[in-house]
């Protein structure tokens, strides 16, 4: 069962972006405008914008934005219909069930199953730690031993499985599930019908929002023989790279304290827990992946790693978090005293120094990577090979104000130049900026190259293709009258041309201004953008290449006949999902970076917001670009029929198409002059 596309719908249309932002984040009114400080990342002075009339958030500081659904899916790690969900009992609507697509249905099957025996396992591997002799006497006494109290075992779900060969698989069968579940899941083994998990104390690993998605199992005692931790294989709903340890019970206090500590082990964790320090999660010895650091900064962009006192891979581990200084997390790191792990070091000193030694003891990450690379400083090879190594860490960060800080600290430090290193730096910055842009870019493209391919396919499919020309084309009186009206060429602001671009491109314009400004009035009271646009270019919507956007304009198209409102909301709020996505990517795309960022070579990427006021020179512009871009391809047409009737027939068919054909060509040469007019 889904929700069906109507209570979507209803949903989106009934959600406003200030109630539900102003759940989270305290809102203060700034002219059509809210603001607030960001959720999504660390700021004194608010850039957080709340627009009520586009139903949309934007943060001008990290470029966080979108619309209600958006924001619960960044805040609160929503899926889409999590979040529909929680808007629907926030606004009290019932939502309506519908039944899935046989694939989808599948699908859903599939992955619900997996976590409905997770479930049963965790239940069972409870059950055996509390309500078995065994459980309780080995189990429960270990986790006693290691002073975990009963609420800490049973907040982190902590659970038991005896030696027994397939004590679980047995159970699991007898409760109707199948054993090939079973073994996907890695709960039992793959080539015997055993039990994977044997006399080991169980950890269940849950997800963002607390379902369990995999186990983790301790041997119990010193079994040399056997690994002291094995882990649940990857499934569909275990992607080991995606997910830290502990999230789930961490994420409210890391919001809260606005700080991540990052552990080894799964005890570390629990053990803290235990003591009062909650914001705390697990890599589970392995080193960090981007998205894990994702996951971190969507909460904290404040994040601060201990190791322990023996760690052997702490070196090759720095070299891995290069990653979280890209990723514009501020990286501190603590090293215990030798010998130490966060369990034992908290058992021995208790929460109050273990939280001063942090405090005192956490070094800035580049600082650390410094001391521990200081110790080569006497051979120059090395030494060289250190200051790269060092610029290069400092390249990823993305502040700039924070670089500097970080080349003066080792301009002192090194006692090198602190020109050089600037000099140095910027070339790594450069670098970087010049390839996070190379990447959006490429990103925006391949959207376009696909939809456009989708027009493509689209068109060489359909054997109507193109489609006869509109019925006003056909008239004595060319062009029709609509655009002489317009304002003025002269009152035109400069503006790039734009008649050679693909009709892909003229289509999105056309659709971007219907979504951000169909209801405005364009020149006068009387009309809006949507109303002319329809007007002037509605007979060639059915014409439009792509798809979505052919959908977009005919249906705004039956809202003008129907005198409802174009506007963002109308398409953002529709049940088609290209619809909203598309919607939702034009009008952010509107503030994306500035064009000219290269320039400045020291600033971050940022987003910007572009004065919006254009949109009358733009409607009537693009308008004509369509409008010309229309009349070039029945001109082209008309072209290739006249070649294919005889030369001197002088029939009344000839006549009549060599009659529009000079029309067509008039209408060509005077859109063609105006758009030129318009670009003097
Ligand atoms: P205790 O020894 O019970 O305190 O556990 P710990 O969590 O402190 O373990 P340790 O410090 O030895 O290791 C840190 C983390 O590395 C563990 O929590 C595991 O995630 C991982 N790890 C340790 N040993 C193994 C192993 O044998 N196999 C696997 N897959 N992971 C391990
Ligand atoms: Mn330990």
């Amino acid at each position: 069962m889904s929700i069906s596309k109507k209570s979507i719908q209803q949903v989106l249309e009934t959600a406003e972006i200030e109630d539900v932002v102003g759940e989270f984040v305290n809102l203060k009114k700034s002219g059509p405008r809210l603001k607030g400080l960001c959720p999504f990342h660390n700021e004194k002075t608010p850039s957080f914008t709340v627009t009520p009339n586009l139903n949309m958030y934007k943060c001008f500081g990290c470029g966080n934005g979108g619309d209600p659904v958006k924001f619960l899916r960044e805040h609160e790690k929503f899926t889409f219909i999590e979040a529909i969900e929680w808007l629907a009992n926030k606004y009290g609507i019932t939502l309506e069930k519908t039944v899935y697509s046989d694939e989808q249905q599948q699908k859903y099957k599939e992955e619900e199953s997996l976590y409905i025996v997770n479930s049963f396992a965790q239940d069972y591997f409870v059950k055996q730690l509390k309500e078995t002799d065994e459980g309780r006497k080995i189990a429960l006494q270990y986790f006693k031993e290691r002073g975990f109290t009963e609420a800490t075992i049973d907040k982190f779900g902590l659970g038991y499985t005896s030696d027994a060969k397939d004590n679980f698989l047995q159970t699991a069968l007898n409760h109707g599930f199948k054993e090939d579940t079973l073994k996907k899941l890695g709960l039992v083994s793959r080539n015997y019908p055993m039990d994977f998990f044997r006399n080991r104390v169980m950890f269940p690993i849950k997800s963002v929002s607390g379902k369990v998605i995999a186990f983790a199992g301790r041997i119990m005692g010193n079994h040399k023989k056997s690994p002291k931790y094995v882990n649940s294989p990857e499934t569909e709903i275990y992607i080991k790279s995606k997910i830290v340890y502990g999230i789930y019970e961490a994420k409210k206090a890391i919001r809260k304290q606005e700080e991540c500590l990052l552990v080894e082990g799964y005890t570390d964790v629990i053990s803290l827990h235990q003591n009062g320090i909650e914001n705390v999660v697990a890599s589970s010895g392995t080193s960090l992946t981007v998205e894990q650091l994702q996951l971190i900064k969507r909460n904290t962009p404040n994040l601060k790693i201990i190791y322990d006192g023996d760690s052997a891979g702490v070196n090759a581990a720095l070299r891995g978090l290069d990653l979280a200084l890209e990723q514009d997390l501020n990286v501190k790191i603590v090293m215990l005293p030798e010998g130490e792990d966060p369990d034992s070091f908290i058992k021995k000193v208790g929460a109050t120094v273990f939280r001063s030694f942090m405090d005192e003891n956490a070094d800035d990450f580049i600082f650390f990577k410094l001391k521990l690379l200081e110790k080569d400083a006497d051979d120059p090879v090395k030494k060289t090979a250190m200051i790269k190594d060092i610029i290069s860490s400092i390249g990823k960060i993305p502040d700039p104000l924070k670089r500097n800080l970080y080349i003066k600290e080792c301009a002192q430090k090194l006692q090198i130049d602190e020109g050089i290193l600037i000099g140095e730096t910027n070339k790594v910055v450069k670098a970087q900026v010049f390839n996070r842009q190379k990447e959006y870019n490429r990103q925006q493209r391949e959207k376009d190259r696909k939809r456009m391919m989708d027009a493509k396919s689209a068109k060489s499919s359909d054997p109507s293709f193109p489609p006869e020309p509109p019925p006003f084309m056909e008239g004595e009186e060319m062009p029709p009258e609509g655009y002489e009206g317009g304002p003025a060429p002269d009152e035109f602001a400069p503006t790039p041309k734009t008649q050679d671009r693909p009709s892909y491109f003229k289509e999105k314009e056309i659709i971007r201004i219907l979504v951000q400004h169909g209801d405005k009035k364009l020149l006068t009271e009387e009309m809006t953008v949507a109303e002319y646009v329809v007007a002037e270019i509605g007979e060639t919507f059915e014409g439009f290449e792509q798809e979505d956007y052919r959908a977009m304009a005919l249906f705004c198209q039956e809202c003008v006949g129907q005198s409802k409102p174009v506007n963002y909301k109308t398409f953002s709020t529709h049940e088609t999902d290209s619809f909203r996505e598309i919607a939702q990517e034009l009008v952010i795309s509107k503030y994306e970076m500035s064009p000219n960022w290269l320039e400045k070579k020291d600033m971050p990427l940022r987003s910007q917001p572009v004065p919006e006021e254009n949109f009358r020179k733009d409607t009537i512009r693009e308008v004509k670009n369509l409008k010309l871009a229309w009349l070039k391809k029945i001109q082209r047409d008309l072209g290739k029929k006249l070649a294919h009737l005889p030369k001197n027939d002088l029939s009344d068919e000839m006549m009549k198409l060599l009659k529009t054909k000079t029309n067509i060509d008039k209408a060509v040469k005077d859109l063609t002059k105006e758009l030129n007019q318009v670009i003097l």
